[in-house]
């Protein structure tokens, strides 16, 4: 375990709009989290995430999945942009590709999921795709979870997971709506644990280490 003394230098994957990029950003601004975006990369030329990046002079690359004809070449020109970076985690917000583990990134890896993993995720499951086969399903809870990325979708030892009520009036929008404002607590307290060295991934399982000062005392 190495605790960060500089900012955390971080590379963002995203496929669209990039509002949870936009929090993040704000969060490090106000000093909530330390850390700095050094790189973001979009799956899609058009992701509006890219313009949010740019705006703050932090470089904005795309690597559209669409002029691969496959995962593998797809994301070797992902990691070829990747290596260019220092980069000490890789958030995945709001990236809706399979990410290829390479040895350099495990335990390094996170992803947002707008569900309570192991429900409602895997391929298929984005976006308002899932709030939708929450609605659809009639269950009564549901949430976020924040995760280390492994080989699989949506899988891997989960960092931070909260519940949220389903109301009956609720839509695919305002149940988005109010899972994304979740998910970006959980974002934020995710990598500033990492940040400050107190994640353990033990198996399956992430154990989440006392601040440095709790310990002394
Ligand atoms: C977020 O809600 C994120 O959890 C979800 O996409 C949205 C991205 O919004 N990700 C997934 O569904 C991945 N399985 P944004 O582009 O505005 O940040």
């Amino acid at each position: 375990m190495t605790t960060q003394t500089e900012p955390l230098q971080i590379a963002v994957l995203l496929s669209g709009n990039g509002t949870s990029l936009e929090s993040l950003f704000e969060r490090i601004d106000t000093g909530e989290i330390d850390a700095q975006i050094a790189v973001v990369i979009a799956s899609r030329e058009d992701a509006f995430g890219l313009e949010r990046a740019r705006k703050r002079g932090v470089p904005a690359i795309a690597v559209p999945r669409r002029a691969y004809s496959n995962t593998k070449d797809f994301n070797q020109a992902l990691h070829d942009e990747l290596a260019k970076y220092p980069v000490q985690l890789v958030a995945l917000l709001g990236f809706m590709c399979l990410f290829e583990m390479r040895p350099a990134y495990e335990g390094r890896t996170i992803n947002v999921h707008p569900a309570l993993i192991p429900a409602f995720c895997g391929k298929g499951y984005y976006g308002e795709r899932v709030h939708q086969a929450v609605l659809d399903k009639g269950v009564r809870l549901t949430g976020a979870t924040v995760h280390f990325v492994d080989a699989e979708y949506d899988h891997g030892p989960i960092i931070l997971q909260e519940a949220l009520h389903v109301l009956e009036e609720d839509t695919v929008e305002s149940l988005a709506s109010r899972v994304q404002a979740l998910e970006r607590e959980l974002v934020a307290r995710s990598i500033q644990l990492f940040a400050r060295g107190r994640l353990e991934i033990i198996g399956q399982r992430v154990r989440i280490l006392p601040p440095p000062d709790a310990a002394k005392s």
